[in-house]
């Protein structure tokens, strides 16, 4: 976790779901690590931790109602303007569904809509696995997600229900983490501010290579991780340049995309678009080999085999961008990712020093909620300055942190 001292104001807000008992535990790390602590409580929330515990940890009397409290007659509009930053831990799943549908019914709810919408708000939802599957969570989560909430999401394991699942509260250590992390990008204002006017180019998905008119060699590539980053960049002020192979996915909001199906195609749309470019990420999932002679008609069964199939290598986008780096007197920042089921970290440092690159994304692709087509990623960022993993996160989530470290290494330079 960022041992960072960060002096800065967190509001807590607590709902009522057995996980509210390691909101005692997050409150102290965030205190450790230098913030100021309050805490907002639901009616349900104190039934599993009473005030006495929070007024012993905060040192001051907790609101716990939108009325008495001494030190404000509208508690809500006060720990909203206080707050730096507000966290819901645990996040029920009524609360969620108050947030993302705006109703203002007691404390909590009436604090969490007061927050203005710079400031950054996090939740930490904890429950049943089948009220967090549920259509109705699920889309309250997105609409959150799409408001720019950060969702440290719940982890798989033995539910307090005795269900096994989805809907254990994250770990105490990451919920702080985002929570400073959250923190800290608001406090480097300057170095967050770096993508804005930059050209980013991002290479997304899979490419697929032709055997004949019909059939083709593709791999399991969604382009989810690619989008994501081209998404991120565009919010930050960058301009965006998406070479896609074939998705499912819409074009992300502010971002040109470049449409293309092979490896050789996309090896031209990314060099061409290199040129102009500031920044470089490599986030598609390229053939690495291809038919050396694509059959201009549908292969016949009967006499034509797969042993014909003779394969050549494509060429390498990321090495190619890597080796041009400097072309032109200017000096580009190349990201690579580095998709690994075993020996990740040190797989990966081979790929950042034999392609050029400045940062390379070690990703996990072992594991089922993280690689090829899952909507969470586990992956490590790997630099000359050492090795960050990070916890298990939305592809969102991933795109930001990413994107946070190209800023504090573009800022840093400058
Ligand atoms: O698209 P999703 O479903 O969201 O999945 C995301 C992902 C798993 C595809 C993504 O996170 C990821 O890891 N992308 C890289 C996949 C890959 O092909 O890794 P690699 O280790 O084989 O390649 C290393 C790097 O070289 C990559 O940056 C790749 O884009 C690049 N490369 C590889 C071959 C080639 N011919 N040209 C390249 O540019």
């Amino acid at each position: 976790m960022n041992e960072k001292t960060v002096d800065l104001h967190v509001l807590m807000c607590v709902c009522g779901g057995i996980a509210a008992y390691k909101a005692v535990e997050v409150l102290r790390l965030l205190q450790k690590a230098g913030c100021e602590v309050r805490v907002a409580s639901t009616q349900d929330g104190l039934r599993f931790v009473g005030s006495a515990t929070w007024e012993g940890l905060v040192h001051r009397p907790t609101p716990t109602s939108l009325y008495g409290w001494a030190e404000s007659s509208i508690p809500h509009i006060y720990l909203s303007e206080w707050a730096d930053a507000v966290l819901v831990v645990p996040a029920t799943a009524n609360t969620l569904a108050k947030m993302a549908t705006g109703i203002a019914d007691d404390l909590v709810s009436s604090t969490l809509l007061a927050v203005p919408s710079e400031k950054p708000m996090l939740v930490a939802p904890a429950m049943n696995v089948h009220m967090w599957r549920s259509a109705a969570t699920q889309q309250n989560v997105e609409t959150l997600k799409a408001r720019g909430v950060r969702v440290v999401m719940p982890v798989e394991g033995h539910l307090a229900c005795d269900a096994i699942g989805e809907g254990k509260l994250a770990a105490v250590e990451d919920i702080a983490g985002a929570v400073l992390e959250a923190l800290g990008s608001r406090e480097d204002a300057d170095s967050s501010r770096a993508l804005v006017g930059r050209t980013v180019l991002v290479t997304a998905g899979p490419t697929h290579e032709a055997i004949d008119p019909v059939r083709y060699i593709a791999n399991r590539s969604s382009g989810k991780m690619g989008y994501a980053i081209a998404e991120q960049a565009a919010r930050r002020g960058a301009k965006v340049v998406l070479v896609s192979g074939p998705t499912m996915l819409d074009v992300p909001e502010g971002v040109r995309r470049v449409d293309v199906v092979s490896a050789a195609e996309m090896y031209d749309a990314a060099v061409a678009a290199f040129d102009e470019a500031d920044i470089a990420i490599c986030a598609a999932a390229v053939a690495d080999y291809t038919p050396a002679k694509p059959a201009d008609h549908k292969l016949k069964k009967a006499y034509e085999h797969l042993d014909m199939l003779e394969l050549v290598e494509t060429r390498d986008i990321l090495a190619a961008l890597g080796s041009l780096k400097e072309a032109g007197g200017k000096r580009r920042y190349v990201v690579g990712f580095a998709a690994e089921t075993d020996d990740l970290i040190a797989n990966a440092f081979k790929k950042l020093e034999h392609k050029g690159c400045d940062l390379v994304v070690a990703n996990d692709v072992s594991r089922t909620d993280s690689g090829f087509g899952s909507d969470t990623n586990h992956v490590s960022l790997l630099s000359a300055s050492g090795v960050e993993e990070l916890p298990t996160m939305t592809k969102t989530e991933v795109a930001a942190r990413l994107l946070d470290a190209i800023e504090r290494s573009l800022f840093i330079a400058s």
